[in-house]
């Protein structure tokens, strides 16, 4: 598979044909453009100013700028770009429209991998997986805020994120910039993400449109699926997230479906996004995504990006030429511009211009936002014997690998936050691409010290196996970590790194109270899981995660993540046993089929009645809940459901009670893809004793099928199970519930634009 910037070193254009930049027209200073009047609506805005505006204008709205100088093609980014960025758009000065500044990513302020600038250092979230497993839209609302924040106080008013799309693929080499295998765990907690990003008046995107679920050919392939299962699966997760978040852009993606490049999909972006979701932000092509110029304009691509990533800048110069020859109309052209700028005005990017590229950011509030967020996210998957919470009365504590002394590792690609302080596991060359793998330097070992003074703690690396597992025999405790690293454009095998299972082995056999802590992309296959006591799931950790590891580990926090992506116990489990393009050549077009439909993850297992190594939902708490009284009422054809959930351990926890939905008839289940799906959930903390009862509204899409041939969300009359547990595959509660039929045409009712 060969990543875009690895295409930009092979090619040898020698001359590049920019749209000039707009010289910055002066504007007089007695005439205020009437569209900055701030109490007017954002479309009324944007039509004020679009008329204002030349034709050169317009088409240098819809035209985007890498931000890094790249030699080895001889180009250098309009000088107003920020440096090290992903993208740059010319302001238009004369009406106070001021440029796009963009910047990676989903998961803090990135700089790009082949910036020759500085790299900025800012702070990282955790994982997304990490944040998806908080199930806490409140936490994922405060982690967009936090890093919109730090964006623009570094100058930026677009963020290139958040990513949902979903993990169909365990082994996708991205699957820790996305939220999860649900399409609705993935839709609320983007649209949280969105929310909070935008709150600070910078331009989220809602990425990559769509189905780009793997990075192995990732520019070739083409994910084949019928409409219905695609907006019952990865669409009905942008269409949550666009829905409830209103990011002002949506960014088309690499791949094509159903053979149709996505940047060129008619049907992805003008009948679905825009039509039925009434999507009235724009669409941006992902960097080196675009393939033509009017096929793509009519298919609804908004802005090309960060040019020079494609093979030639369509919406520059042969944007032009098409609109003078008559092949684009005039009027689609327009239509491009409003949309850029109905989401500048509805986002406050015109309102609130960029006035400091470094203003001082307070980094050690921020890092406690990630660490929050970690803190939630982590999951208990395995507590044998008790083994957790750690005693501070042990004598002597060994800790094992994973640079565990220095730092927290994270993934790799556009997406990489360069972090306060550098990279606490230098390598050789802070460029390339897509790593080498940073690690931030939140030490576990400092902050497990910190929480322990009086143990006797050791560290050992892990490089000699025998040597560590001399140690753990003799250490009454034994914290190993294990890290499975991951980056944009490469997927990786289901495992850990290297030697580390046979490390992980051999330490539990020497010692059976072996705590792991795995900070991997996602899922990984645990030959050894039978043999150590208790396993924590902390993702990649982000700024705060050290702390947050040693909260954990310690009882300081109860663990309440609870897993967004299945766990499976083999390859064989999987709808691809072999990843689909494996030992394809590199560039050579292939199709993904996508036989598992709608049913992605747990929906997958269940409907082939497989058992997982851990289920989509799952996590353990050092107290215990017990539900009960599940209750439904239906008001007007919606569906709530209600349960108590009483705390009946001894110690303070937070329970995440889920409730699923399924069809009780053979007949109904006909066009469902699997038995269940998650329609609710609610997160409740409790003291020992404590009780709440939860009430859970299930949207009525969870409980229809897409009838793509009527274009409508249909349910059919009928009974249809209601359970309450705490994971997909543990569900103490049922109960059935009787539904009439009901549909509802595409086009949802509370669609409307960015921002507002
Ligand atoms: C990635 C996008 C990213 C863009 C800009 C692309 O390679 O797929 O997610 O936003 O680069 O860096």
């Amino acid at each position: 598979m060969l990543h875009p910037r690895a295409w930009l070193l092979t090619l040898t254009l020698t001359v590049l044909t920019f749209p000039a930049f707009p010289a910055a027209a002066a504007s007089p200073a007695s005439a205020r453009p009437p569209s900055l009047d701030p109490r007017l609506s954002p479309d009324r805005r944007a039509e004020l100013a679009l008329r204002a505006m030349t034709r050169d204008e317009k088409l240098s709205l819809v035209f985007g700028y890498f931000g890094t100088v790249m030699p080895e093609k001889h180009y250098a980014p309009p000088p107003q770009a920020r440096p090290g960025s992903a993208g740059f758009i010319p302001g238009i000065e004369r009406l106070g429209l001021p440029p796009q500044w963009e910047t990676d990513a989903g998961l803090g302020v990135a700089t790009q991998r082949a910036s020759r600038d500085a790299f900025r250092e800012r702070t990282a979230l955790p994982s997304g997986l990490s944040t998806a497993a908080t199930w806490n839209a409140t936490l994922a609302r405060e982690g967009g805020a936090m890093i919109a924040s730090e964006a623009r106080a570094s100058g930026f008013n677009v963020l290139l994120g958040p990513g949902l799309d979903l993990v169909r693929e365990p082994r996708g080499g991205r699957s820790f910039e996305y939220a999860g295998e649900d399409p609705l765990l993935a839709g609320e907690i983007a649209a949280a993400q969105i929310r909070g990003i935008q709150s600070q008046h910078v331009i989220a995107v809602a990425k990559h449109y769509a189905l780009n679920d793997q990075e192995t050919g990732r520019n070739v392939f083409s994910a084949d699926i019928s409409q219905a299962a695609a907006r019952e699966s990865d669409l009905l997760a942008f269409e949550l997230a666009i829905e409830q978040g209103r990011p002002g852009a949506v960014m088309c993606s690499y791949n094509r479906l159903n053979g149709v490049h996505a940047c060129e999909s008619e049907w992805l972006l003008e009948r679905v996004l825009k039509g039925d979701w009434g999507f009235a932000g724009y669409v941006m092509s992902d960097w080196g995504a675009v393939h033509s110029t009017v096929r793509a304009a009519l298919a609804g691509l908004d802005q090309e990006s960060g040019y020079v990533f494609d093979s030639q800048p369509y919406f520059g110069a042969p944007l032009r030429a098409a609109l003078s020859s008559g092949r684009l109309p005039a009027a689609r052209l327009d239509e491009m511009a409003r949309r850029i700028l109905r989401s500048m005005f509805a986002v406050g990017v015109v309102d609130h211009p960029d006035d400091a590229a470094s203003a001082a950011i307070d980094f050690a509030s921020d890092r406690r936002v990630a660490q929050e967020d970690e803190e939630e996210g982590i999951v208990l998957l395995k507590d044998a014997g008790g083994v957790l919470p750690l005693s501070r009365t042990a004598k002597e504590l060994l800790i094992i690998g994973g640079h565990a002394d220095r730092g927290v590792l994270s993934g790799g690609g556009s997406s990489t936050v360069f972090p306060v302080g550098g990279n606490a596991v230098p390598q050789p060359g802070n460029a390339g691409w897509p790593g080498p793998p940073v690690y931030l330097p939140s030490a576990p070992l400092g902050s497990i010290m910190g929480e322990a003074p009086r143990i006797n703690i050791r560290y050992l690396d892990g490089s000699d196996t025998a040597a560590a597992a001399r140690a753990a025999a003799r250490a009454d405790r034994v914290v190993i970590f294990a890290t499975q690293w991951a980056a944009e454009s490469l997927d990786v095998h289901m495992t850990l790194d290297g030697d580390q299972d046979k490390l992980i082995a051999a330490v539990a056999a020497a010692n059976p109270h072996t705590v792991v802590v795995l900070e991997t992309n996602g899922p990984v296959l645990m030959p050894w899981l039978g043999k150590v006591a208790a396993v924590l799931e902390a993702w990649y950790p982000g700024s705060g995660g050290g702390a947050a590891i040693a909260r954990v580990l310690f009882g300081e926090v109860d663990p309440s993540g609870r897993l967004p992506v299945t766990f499976p116990a083999s390859l064989e489990q999987l709808p691809h046993p072999v990843l689909p393009g494996a030992g394809v050549p590199d560039g050579q077009p292939f199709d993904i089929h996508y036989t598992a439909g709608a049913a992605v993850g747990y929906k997958w297992f269940q409907q082939h009645g497989l058992q997982p190594l851990f289920p989509f939902g799952y996590g353990l708490t050092y107290t215990r809940f017990r539900y009960g009284d599940l209750r439904t009422r239906v008001t007007a054809g919606q569906l709530t459901v209600s349960l108590t959930v009483t705390n009946i351990g001894s110690r303070r926890g937070a329970a995440v009670p889920e409730v699923y939905v399924g069809p009780v008839s053979q007949l109904a289940t006909v066009s469902w893809e699997a038995p269940r799906r998650l329609g609710g959930w609610s997160k409740v903390t409790l003291p020992p004793g404590g009780s709440a009862t939860v009430a859970i509204r299930v949207d009525p899409r969870l409980l229809a099928v897409f009838d793509a041939n009527h274009h409508r969300w249909q349910r059919a009359a009928g009974a249809y199970h209601v359970w309450a547990g705490d994971s997909s595959a543990s569900l103490e509660l049922a109960s059935e519930v009787r539904l009439a039929a009901w549909s509802h045409d595409a086009l949802w009712p509370s669609h409307a634009g960015a921002g507002k």
